[in-house]
């Protein structure tokens, strides 16, 4: 299947690659990408990122690295981290730069936003769910400047819709959403897509499904784990390989798994 999103010879960062909707994202993307294309994968479990690379067909390079994205907080770590995917060679060598910012955590959804008094933790959330992803776009920007560039948010219904006891991930996830509309303001040559992925058979859909606070919504959740209408990840990375392949979004719009396009 081709899809101009993917094409050429690429370089593909995943982060949150390592398990759940990354883990897939990585596989399904890898197997559209052209033979000397690279593949960098992170995530902080080292294992589990070589079970992922174990997956991948050998026409791409693979690169894992083992790091906890919270504590990139400055650029210049953010580059070297990036060059560990480019040995003996440069960006140049690339037609185009494909980024998945995958990467994402619910916050304690047992608690209501009144009871989130300590101020570290709505930083060390926006560290990992907003800044770095942040920082490493605008790395990625200087480091791949004159090439192809297809970014990808993954992004929530809830960055549209609040839910009780989602309040640090329906204000991240509203703000990468924002984020990422004025990056495409401003770079109006790149790719930007949104995409929600729906509900998704991971971890952190069974982390809701215990701990949400909303009774209701939890309820909701875990029947459809029951009735096993959850979305498998290969369903909703299929999905968005058909959203990139027919490209009937604007730059930075929203797309939601089940938006008939
Ligand atoms: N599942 C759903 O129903 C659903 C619905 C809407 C949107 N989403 C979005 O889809 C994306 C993926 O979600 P998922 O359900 O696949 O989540 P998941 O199963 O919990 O996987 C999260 C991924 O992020 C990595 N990660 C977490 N903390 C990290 C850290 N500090 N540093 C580096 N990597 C870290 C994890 O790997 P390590 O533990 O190895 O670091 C893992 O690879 C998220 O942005 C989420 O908001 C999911």
């Amino acid at each position: 299947m081709s899809v101009e999103a993917l094409s050429g010879k690429v370089f593909l960062l995943v982060t949150g690659a390592s398990r759940g909707i990354g883990r897939q994202i990585a596989i399904t993307f890898s197997s559209l990408l052209e033979e000397g294309s690279h593949v960098f994968l992170l995530a902080r479990n080292k294992d589990a990122l070589k079970e992922v690379a174990s997956n991948i067909p050998s026409k791409v390079k693979v690169f894992t690295a083992s790091a906890d994205l919270s504590k990139l907080t400055d650029a210049k770590s953010i580059k070297e981290l990036m060059l560990e995917a480019l040995p003996g060679t440069t960006t140049n060598a690339f037609d185009r730069v494909v980024v998945v910012h995958n990467v994402g955590t619910m916050g304690d959804v047992s608690q209501a936003v009144n009871n989130i008094l300590d101020i570290n933790t709505w930083r060390e959330f926006y560290d990992l769910n907003f800044f770095v992803p942040a920082v490493l776009n605008a790395v990625i920007m200087e480091m791949f400047n004159t090439i192809k560039k297809t970014i990808i948010n993954i992004t929530s219904l809830y960055a549209i819709q609040a839910g009780i006891g989602c309040g640090q991930y329906c204000s991240v996830k509203a703000a990468r959403e924002m984020y990422f509309k004025v990056f495409a303001l401003e770079n109006p040559d790149v790719n930007v897509l949104s995409y929600s992925p729906g509900p998704v058979d991971t971890d952190m859909f069974k982390t809701v499904c215990k701990n949400l606070s909303d009774t209701k919504a939890k309820e909701k959740f875990n029947e459809m784990r029951e009735k096993k209408t959850v979305l498998t990840a290969e369903q909703t990375v299929n999905r968005l390989v058909q959203i990139l392949k027919e490209h009937k979004y604007n730059s930075a719009d929203h797309v939601d798994y089940y938006d008939e396009l």
